[in-house]
């Protein structure tokens, strides 16, 4: 394997990075705090990132530097070598892993610098499928006929068809609509990167992906799906004129214009990892047994190459965190 230094958007490195702040978090499991979940995986994969022969630049991280203290956007990570950009949710999914619900993961994107979209934090109308219906679905289609154009394309009746939505109430014409054309669905309290990225895999049997959800998720969900060959188009859905603003600051002229893959994650190099911190449809969560834990991560480049990784780590040794 090529080290890091040589060659960081090929490095199992990252991964890394994802099992600290899955590990850390996974301790918070069920406990109700939410906020503390989040912090220690922050700090972490802070500590994992800065361990890491990057010039590492946080574009999609935990605030505005006024608002967060670590993996603020903007802060520079990582001991000096090749310049990456970094989008990071060290918890995606905090109600998760609070209520210990299934797949809430510790996540990741890197990409050649400029390469990935600076998303404001607002929210985004989201559509995502895998790579056999990715040229025949839009944003913009009615519901039905994306349903109609997936099941199409994978050779299924509609109601084999899964989809996965957001439990929330914005959603109840979508879901309408969703029932009305016959295909089943899914709804989720939260985590729909996890979601988004299932279309992809085909054992998931999760086939599309809608709804509206965070924006900066969008980001970290279009990694992978650009890897992994899927589609998954977004609009910005700003909450107030303050958000809309805010996004008009960050350079979004026009709001209203649909982000396809490319816009969303411009370079074509591009690695994305992720490790389960409860159970899910990607990845396992954390087991702990004896003096060891385990976690299980996905690792996706732009050569399409998809890694899962099972890894042991000795409680109280490197890497990290327990
Ligand atoms: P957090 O990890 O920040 O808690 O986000 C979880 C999440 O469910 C995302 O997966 C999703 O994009 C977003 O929140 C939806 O936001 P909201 O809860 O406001 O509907």
């Amino acid at each position: 394997m090529a080290s890091t230094h040589s060659n960081p958007i090929d490095g199992l490195d990252f991964v890394k990075v994802t099992e600290s702040a899955a590990l850390a978090a996974s301790r918070w499991m069920g406990r109700g705090e939410r906020d503390e979940a989040d912090g220690a995986a922050v700090e972490k994969m802070r500590e994992a990132l800065g361990e890491m022969d990057i010039s590492g630049r946080i574009v999609i991280g935990e605030g505005e530097r006024d608002e967060a203290p670590m993996l603020y956007i903007g802060e520079e990570v990582g001991r000096g070598g090749h310049e990456v950009d970094i989008a990071v949710d060290p918890v995606e999914g905090t109600n998760l892993v609070a209520n210990g619900l299934p797949n809430s993961i510790a996540v990741m994107a890197i990409s050649e610098r400029g390469g990935l979209l600076h998303a404001p934090d607002s929210y985004m109308k989201k559509l995502a499928v895998g790579p056999k219906a990715a040229p025949y679905v839009h944003i913009d289609a009615p519901v039905r006929e994306n349903l109609e154009a997936v099941a199409n394309a994978l050779e299924k009746p509609i109601n084999e068809i899964c989809v996965v939505i957001l439990d929330r109430p914005r959603h109840a014409e979508l879901i309408r609509d969703v029932r009305e054309s016959g295909a089943r669905i899914k709804l989720i309290s939260d985590g729909d990167v996890d979601a988004c990225i299932a279309t992809t895999i085909e054992s998931t049997g999760v086939h599309v992906a809608m709804g509206t959800g965070g924006a900066p998720e969008g980001v970290l969900a279009a990694a992978a799906i650009k890897c992994l060959g899927g589609n998954f188009m977004g609009r910005l859905q700003p909450r107030s004129p303050e958000e809309a603003q805010r996004a008009r600051d960050m350079g979004f002229g026009d709001l209203d214009r649909v982000l396809t893959l490319d816009d969303l994650v411009m370079s074509d190099r591009v690695v994305f990892c992720a490790t389960g911190v409860t159970d899910g449809d990607l990845v396992r969560g954390v087991r702990f047994f004896g003096n060891h834990a385990k976690t299980h991560s996905i690792l996706v480049n732009s050569a399409g190459t998809v890694r899962f990784i099972e890894s042991t780590h000795r409680l109280g040794a490197r890497p990290r965190g327990l």
